[in-house]
C-alpha cells in the first residue's frame, strides 16, 4: 500500500548545535545532519509538510514541501521547535544537541593567559524531554540515541524519560554506523516492540523509520 502522509505536519530537528564561547569560538560536535535531512526528504516525498529546524550544516533541503528554520544554539532550536510544535502531528528529534553550553559568553575574543584555562558549562535544555511534557493527545514523537553499552536498557530509559513513542538506537559498536558515515545500522525500540535493521545507506534507513511511523499511525 502507498504510505501517504498527505498534508500531515512533521516537525524535525537535525544537525549539531553550536554553543558560543566568545565571538570567534564555540563548542560543537561532528553531526552532519545527514540523517535528519534524509528523513525530511523521505517524509516530504510521501506527502508530508515538513518543518525542519536545523543546526549548522552544509546540507540543502531539496523537496519544496520542506521549510527550513536555521538555528545555531540549543536555546534557539528549542524556541523554534516550541513555536512549531502545536501544529505538528509527528515530531522527530534527530539533532545532536550540545548537552552543555558555556555559563557566560565573552563579548570580546578571549586572549590566552597562563598554561591552562577553564570554561564553566551549564546544562542545555533537553528539547525532546521538554516537548515530551507538553505532548498533545495524538502527537507521535521519535528520538534518537547513540549508545556504547547497555544499549537497549538505556534507550528504553530515554523513551520513558522523554515521553517518546519510538527511539531509534544507533550502536557505536556497529562498524559503519554513526557520525561521518553514509550508512547506519539501527534498532527501533518502542514500549512493546523492538525491530532490528541491517546496515544500510542513510536514505534507506530514513525510509525504514518513516515506514514504521506510518504503520504505527495507521494501526
Ligand atoms: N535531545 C534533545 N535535546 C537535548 C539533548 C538531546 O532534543 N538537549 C534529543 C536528541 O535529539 C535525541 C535524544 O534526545 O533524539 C538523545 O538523547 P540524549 O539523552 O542526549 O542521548 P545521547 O545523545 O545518547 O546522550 P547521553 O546518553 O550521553 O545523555
Amino acid at each position: 500500500m502507498e504510505k501517504s502522509f498527505n498534508g500531515l505536519n512533521v516537525l524535525l530537528t537535525a544537525g549539531p548545535t553550536y554553543e558560543p564561547i566568545d565571538p570567534v569560538r564555540f563548542i560543537g560536535n561532528h553531526s552532519t545532519g545527514k540523517m535528519g535531512y534524509a528523513l525530511a526528504e523521505c517524509f516530504a516525498s510521501h506527502g508530508a509538510k515538513v518543518q525542519l529546524v536545523s543546526g549548522p550544516t552544509n546540507l540543502k533541503a531539496q523537496h519544496p514541501a520542506i521549510t527550513v528554520t536555521p538555528v545555531t544554539t540549543a536555546d534557539e532550536m528549542y524556541q523554534a521547535v516550541q513555536a512549531l510544535a502545536p501544529d505538528a502531528a509527528v515530531l522527530v528529534f534527530a539533532a545532536a544537541v550540545a548537552d552543555y553550553k558555556p555559563k557566560v559568553v565573552a563579548d570580546k575574543k578571549i586572549k590566552k593567559e597562563g598554561d591552562d584555562m577553564t570554561i564553566e558549562l551549564v546544562r542545555n535544555v533537553d528539547i525532546a524531554a521538554a516537548l515530551g511534557k507538553t505532548k498533545k493527545e495524538g502527537q507521535f514523537s521519535v528520538g534518537f540515541a547513540l549508545e556504547t553499552d547497555n544499549e537497549s536498557r538505556n534507550a528504553r530509559q530515554k523513551l520513558e524519560k522523554k515521553n517518546l513513542d519510538m527511539i531509534v538506537l544507533n550502536s557505536l559498536n556497529d562498524p559503519g554506523a554513526g557520525f561521518r558515515h553514509d550508512t547506519n545500522k539501527i534498532t527501533i525500540i518502542e514500549r512493546d516492540a523492538t525491530t532490528a535493521f541491517e546496515l544500510k545507506q542513510k536514505s534507506e534507513v530514513a525510509q525504514d523509520i518513516v515506514n514504521l511511523i506510518w504503520e504505527r499511525l495507521h494501526a
